[in-house]
């Protein structure tokens, strides 16, 4: 049992709660109960909560191997077809309904359990959504996601082991701060396994979703040049985020279009989270022992690979799921040090998570949408 703060008067609370895979009816604003932090949890009242995409591919069931095509804005708002079977999250089968989503929350922490200092009871917070067994090999310690396997900010409280409750030092509003976790957490983590330096020039893809202008920020933060791809749009708004180049979406020819711009070298490496139909001309791009990291697959999660490129030109690949504990850390310290800058499109509150859900499956936004609790 927690130990119980006056602020917690209520025994329920609103929450948007997720009651199955499908469209956006699954999403449910009701009253549940308040949760009781565990021994070594705290409990959060949540004051904003960012938009994330798994939250999308959890409910449409897109994360389903069944599944083979880009999440549409169609797919987003409806679900995949109904015969998709098995259905599940990130890590297959591992969903229970009912489910209360959102990975982004930042909050106050109002309670604590029996083993957490009682002085954390007041500490603002940033939840690390990634929930670890550090007892495993450091790439495989990602065993939940909150608001995944366990439930998470889309509500007025949650709960969440103390490690994770990130103290951050910053004049950042809570909506600013809730656009981070998530999206940061993954780009850094993505440009952590490439070892982006100084002076290389890395490709990032998405640049104007949350992961790609994460990785436009992050990757300039090192001192690389950034080739940004995004619809064509946005490219200002990508542009003033530090991107170097940039190629509209819309154009075919990705792989002429890199040449054209670092000659016929190649470029050292590419930061993906789109996949589809380009994917296979990011490998030729790449040059000699390039790098490649796919942390998404929003345009299409099975394209074609010609192998005589990974194999001919020796190159690397990196899948990322789950941030380790260091990134995190490093990225509160970028936070606290003004070295990233949020990017907070639209609010909306949490009664109105389906339209929110709308909007951000239309990808005319660029950066976060988050929500208000
Ligand atoms: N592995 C992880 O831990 C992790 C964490 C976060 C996200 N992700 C994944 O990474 C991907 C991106 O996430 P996000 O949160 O950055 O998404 P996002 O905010 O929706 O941004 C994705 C961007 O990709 C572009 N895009 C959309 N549909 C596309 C298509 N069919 N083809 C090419 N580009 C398309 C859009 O930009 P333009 O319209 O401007 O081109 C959009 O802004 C998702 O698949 C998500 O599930 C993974």
């Amino acid at each position: 049992m927690g130990i119980p703060n006056a602020a917690v008067s209520a025994a329920t609370m609103k929450a948007m709660v997720l009651t199955g895979h499908g469209g956006l009816d699954k999403l449910i604003y009701q009253d549940v109960t308040v949760p009781q932090p565990g021994p070594e949890e705290v409990l959060i009242k949540v004051a904003a909560c960012g938009v994330n995409n798994t939250d999308i591919n959890t409910r449409t069931g897109w994360y389903s191997p069944h599944v083979k095509t880009a999440l549409t804005s169609d797919i987003g708002v409806n679900g995949v077809p109904a015969d998709a079977e098995e259905l599940g999250t990130w890590d297959r089968d591992s969903l229970k309904f009912p489910r209360i989503q959102g990975a982004d929350a930042v909050g106050v922490i109002v309670a604590v359990g029996r083993d957490v200092d009682r002085r954390r009871i007041g500490e603002r917070v940033m939840v690390d959504p990634c929930i670890r067994n550090p007892s495993l090999p450091s790439l495989s310690q990602g065993v939940m996601y909150f608001g995944s396997e366990c439930d998470g900010g889309y509500a007025e409280y949650t709960k969440v082991v103390s490690e994770n409750a990130m103290t951050v030092n910053t004049n950042l509003s809570d909506i600013e701060l809730a656009s981070f976790a998530c999206s940061y957490s993954t780009g850094e983590e993505m440009l952590v396994r490439i070892n982006l330096q100084a002076g290389e020039t890395v490709l990032v893809t998405g640049a104007s979703g949350g992961v790609g202008s994460a990785n436009v920020q992050l990757a300039k933060r090192r001192g690389a040049r950034v080739i940004a791809v995004a619809g064509q749009s946005k490219e200002a708004l990508v542009r003033d985020l530090g991107a170097d180049e940039f190629i509209p979406r819309e154009r075919q020819d990705l792989a002429r279009a890199i040449e054209e711009l670092v000659g016929r070298r190649g470029i050292d490496a590419v930061a993906d989270v789109t996949g589809g139909p380009t994917f296979s001309q990011m490998l030729r791009a790449l040059r000699r022992a390039g790098r490649y990291v796919s942390a998404g697959a929003i345009a299409g999660p099975c394209p074609e690979i010609d192998l005589r490129d990974l194999i001919y030109k020796d190159l690397q690949m990196w899948g990322v799921g789950n941030p380790q504990k260091s990134t995190f850390a490093s990225l509160v310290g970028y936070i606290e040090r003004g070295e990233i800058r949020p990017l907070v499109a639209k609010t909306y509150p949490l009664a109105a998570l389906r339209d929110a859900h709308t909007e951000f499956v239309s990808k005319a936004h660029v950066g976060k949408i988050v929500i208000t609790i």
